[in-house]
């Protein structure tokens, strides 16, 4: 069976499981027509594993991990191997009032690590390896704020799956056999109006989100038909009333002095449809209509789907 194949052939995932930490780049990039791009990007990819290790073994208390996904329109460029089943570009979600925008990129760097400078040095030997295959589409340097809140001010990362349920919610298992170990991964980067935001009540704040601001305790869910907060919208129920969890690797952003407060939104999830639902339901509203209102005072500037391979496959990249 698919199973006991699993077993014999043992496939490492990535490091999709790594804790949160205090800094965290988020680099996005495109392949260019340089002729040596797709070579030299495989090469880079299959080294990944080596490059992350020179970086982490200089403060092993620093928790570096760096996991690397990859596009749809890259895929089978950069792979040659079959497509994970669900993998497609980010389809634009258009609401009544707000849009969620589809953004280019064919990489995605997700670098963490307690300690800035890490985060530096390892995307400074990556830039340095990748040269001119790539094009920087956006990169967004992420810092983590007291109490593991966002800048509206809440907790962000509760709901998170824990200890074994992590891998049941984000990796790929035997549904899709070329796929196993690997998690698709969702990127938005937001920025906020929180001038507006500010106006708003504690109270009306806390109905938005669907958590009290200063104990982050879970307010109940309001009845069927009326406006929902963020998180019963973010509740993704199946046809047998499973509930499917993600993993959510938000970080802050931003600079005060510029004006612009950000919230880098990350999540990974063994099911693309789980996080698609999540913005359905956010951008045109459940029911139709009642979109989520965190967009009224947050929009997304980029939008762009991932796959983030197994280990295993990423170091054989390099074999032809
Ligand atoms: C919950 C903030 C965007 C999915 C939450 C919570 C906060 C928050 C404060 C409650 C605490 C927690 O459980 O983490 C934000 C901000 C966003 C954002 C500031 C950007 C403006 C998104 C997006 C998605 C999402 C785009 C999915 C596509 C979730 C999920 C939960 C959640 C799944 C947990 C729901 C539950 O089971 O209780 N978010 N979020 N969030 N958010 Fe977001």
């Amino acid at each position: 069976t698919q199973s006991t194949m699993s077993r014999r052939v043992p496939i490492e995932p990535q490091r999709v499981d790594a804790p949160l930490t205090q800094s965290a780049t988020f680099l996005v990039l495109t392949i260019t027509d340089s002729p040596k791009a797709v070579k030299t990007i495989r090469s880079t990819l299959a080294g990944l594993d080596g490059l992350a290790k020179n970086v982490a073994i200089r403060d092993l208390n620093a928790s570096f991990a760096c996991t690397v996904g990859i596009g749809s329109k890259a895929w089978d460029l950069i792979t040659k191997l079959p497509r994970p089943a669900e993998l497609h570009p980010f389809p634009e979600v258009k609401g009544d009032v707000h849009t969620a925008v589809s953004t280019p990129g064919d990489l995605l760097f997700h670098i963490r690590s307690e300690r800035r400078d890490l985060c530096f040095e390892f995307e400074r030997q990556l830039m340095n390896l990748l040269g001119d295959s790539v094009k920087v589409v956006d990169e967004t340097v992420g810092f983590r704020y007291f109490d593991v809140r966002d800048l509206l001010g809440f907790v962000d990362g509760t709901a998170n799956p824990v200890g074994p349920a992590v891998p049941a919610s984000i990796l790929v298992a035997e549904e899709d056999s070329s796929a196993v170990g690997g998690s698709y991964i969702v990127i938005q980067k937001y920025v906020h109006n929180l001038q507006a935001w500010n106006t708003l009540k504690a109270e009306q704040q806390e109905a938005i989100i669907g958590r009290t601001k200063i104990d982050n305790i879970e307010l109940d869910d309001a009845d069927p038909g009326q406006q929902q907060s963020h998180k019963s919208l973010a509740t993704i129920e199946d046809e047998d009333g499973v509930e499917h969890d993600i993993l959510r690797d938000n970080m802050p952003f931003g600079s005060a002095s510029a004006g612009e407060f950000g919230t880098y939104f990350i999540g990974y999830s063994r099911r693309l449809w789980v996080i698609e639902k999540m913005l359905q339901r956010m951008f045109v509203g459940e029911p139709r209509g009642l979109h989520d209102r965190i967009l009224d005072f947050s929009t997304p500037l980029t939008g762009t789907t991932f796959f983030a391979p197994s280990a295993s496959l990423l170091a054989s990249l390099d074999s032809d």
